[in-house]
C-alpha cells in the first residue's frame, strides 16, 4: 500500500448510501425484522469491506512474517506493512516514518510513553515532586498509566477541571502548570461527552513551562484531519479499530529526537541490532519499540483503513458528522426527563444522556430490542461520571455511516421507552 492510492472502491463526493454499502455489518437484522442501527463507533467502529479484504488478503495470500525473509511471500508482506507504515506518516503528516511506531492500540502507546518517563537511562524521566497535568475528562487509557507513573516516581498527578458543560477551559488548564510540570497529557476529543479540546493552545501552554505533552488521539483521529506538527505534539497515540481499521493495532506518533533518546520498552526479537550475553544494543527507529513479532495484518489492515478515510476526505467525514450531532442535539431537545452530559460548544461525534428514572442499561437494553445499539455504563471514564453525580450514561455515538434516519429511530426508541417506563 503506498500513500494516496485510492481505495478499490474510490469515492467522487459523499454519498453516505454508497458508503453504508461498504459494510458488511450494516445489512444485518440484529433481531427479526430489526435491522441494525449502529451508533456506537466511539467504542468501535464497523469495518468496511476494503478493510476486511486487506486482512483476509494477508492471511490467505501473503501470510509471512515481516523483516525476516528473502521469500516472495515475507517481501510482500513486509513491503504492505511498512507501506501501512508510510499511510500513516501522510494521514498524521508526520516528518518521518522512524516516528510511526506501531502498537497494541492507544492504552499501549501511552503505556509505552509512561513507562520511560520512569526510566532512569532518560534524562526527561520523572523524579520525587514532578508533577504530571491531567484533565478532568480523561478515559482510564490515559489516567491510569500516569497514576502509576506518579506512584513510581513520586511526581505528583494534577488535574484540570471541567466545566458544567464539559469544556476544558485554558486558564483552569493553566492554572494547574508549574515549574515542576514535566508532563501534560490530555485527549483530542472526550470519549464520554463529545468536548473538542483546545489542544493547540494546550500544547502551547503545556511547552511554555518546558513540559512535554502526549495527547490521547483515540477519539481525535476519527473525527478531523490530525497534522501533529502544527499541533507540535510531542507524542499522539491512537488505535486503529476506532478509524475503521481491525482491533488490536494502533499507532504511537513520537516526535524523532525524543524517540531517539527514549530507553525501549519490551525486549525481544528486530529490537535489537546486536545481542551478546554481555550487553545488547538496539534497532534504529521505529523497529526499537517493536519487539516481537508485529500484528501484521492489523497493520496492513489500519493502513487500507486509513487509505480509505482519506479518499473520502476527512473535511467532508467531519462535516458529516457535525450535520448529524446538530441534527441529533435538536431531536433530544423534543424529549422529556433526558439530560444530555457534554454540551461543550465544540463538540464531536457523541451523544451521552441519562434519563429521568430509568437506568442507562435499561435504557440500552430496549434499544437493542429494536436493533438500536448504543453504549451504556461509565464509558472507562468514572471521574466524569463522578463529576456529573451519576453513575453511567447512555451513549449514542457517530460514525461515517451513520444518517438522520438512525437519529430518528435513536428518538423514536427513547420515546418508546419513556413510555414503557411511564
Ligand atoms: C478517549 C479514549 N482514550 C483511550 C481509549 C482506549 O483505546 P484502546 O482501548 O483502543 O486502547 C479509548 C477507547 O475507548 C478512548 O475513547
Amino acid at each position: 500500500m503506498t500513500v494516496g492510492k485510492a481505495p478499490s472502491s474510490g469515492f467522487q463526493g459523499f454519498d453516505v448510501e454508497a458508503i453504508r454499502r461498504q459494510f458488511p455489518a450494516l445489512e444485518q437484522e440484529v433481531h427479526p425484522g430489526k435491522k441494525l442501527v449502529y451508533l456506537d463507533s466511539a467504542a468501535t467502529a464497523l469495518k468496511p469491506q476494503v478493510v476486511i479484504d486487506a486482512v483476509v488478503n494477508t492471511y490467505a495470500v501473503d501470510c509471512a512474517n515481516v523483516h525476516r525473509a528473502v521469500h516472495s511471500l515475507s517481501q510482500r508482506a513486509t513491503a504492505s506493512y511498512e507501506g501501512a507504515r508510510d499511510t500513516i506518516v501522510h494521514f498524521l503528516n508526520a516528518a518521518t516514518r522512524e516516528e510511526i511506531v506501531f502498537t497494541s492500540g492507544t492504552t499501549d502507546g501511552l503505556n509505552l510513553v509512561a513507562q520511560a518517563f520512569a526510566h532512569r537511562g532518560w534524562d526527561r524521566a520523572l523524579t520525587e515532586g514532578d508533577e504530571i497535568v491531567v484533565t478532568e475528562l480523561e478515559h482510564h487509557s490515559n489516567i491510569v498509566p500516569w497514576q502509576m507513573l506518579a506512584k513510581r516516581t513520586g511526581a505528583v498527578l494534577k488535574v484540570a477541571p471541567i466545566t458544567e458543560a464539559g469544556e476544558l477551559r485554558l486558564d483552569d488548564f493553566r492554572a494547574q502548570l508549574g515549574s515542576r510540570t514535566k508532563l501534560c497529557a490530555f485527549a483530542h476529543v472526550s470519549n464520554s461527552l463529545g468536548t473538542l479540546l483546545p489542544v493547540t493552545e494546550m500544547i502551547a501552554a503545556a511547552h511554555e513551562v518546558g513540559a512535554l505533552v502526549a495527547i490521547d488521539g483515540a477519539q481525535g483521529v476519527v473525527h478531523q484531519p490530525v497534522d501533529v506538527r502544527a499541533l507540535d505534539a510531542d507524542f499522539y497515540a491512537f488505535s486503529g479499530h476506532k478509524v475503521y481499521g481491525p482491533t488490536g493495532i494502533g499507532v504511537l506518533y513520537g516526535r524523532k529526537e525524543l524517540l531517539e533518546a527514549m530507553p525501549p520498552w519490551r525486549g525481544g526479537g528486530d529490537m535489537i541490532d546486536r545481542v551478546t550475553f554481555r550487553e545488547t544494543t538496539w534497532n534504529d527507529l521505529p523497529y526499537k519499540f517493536e519487539a516481537g513479532t508485529p500484528n501484521i495484518a492489523g497493520a496492513i489492515g489500519l493502513g487500507a483503513a486509513l487509505e480509505w478515510m482519506m479518499a473520502i476526505g476527512l473535511d467532508r467525514i467531519a462535516a458529516h458528522e457535525a450535520g448529524l450531532l446538530a441534527y441529533g442535539t435538536r431531536r433530544f431537545a423534543e424529549l422529556e426527563g433526558v439530560r444530555l452530559i457534554g454540551t461543550a460548544p465544540d463538540k464531536a461525534g457523541v451523544l451521552a444522556f441519562v434519563m429521568d428514572g430509568i437506568h442507562p442499561t435499561d435504557a440500552g437494553s430496549f434499544l437493542d430490542a429494536d436493533g438500536i445499539a448504543v453504549r451504556t455504563g461509565h464509558h472507562c471514564a468514572q471521574p466524569v461520571m463522578d463529576r456529573y453525580g451519576v453513575t453511567g450514561t447512555a451513549r449514542a455515538s457517530l460514525g461515517v455511516y451513520n444518517t438522520e434516519a438512525d437519529i430518528d429511530a435513536l428518538i423514536e426508541g427513547l420515546k418508546k421507552v419513556r413510555s414503557i417506563f411511564g
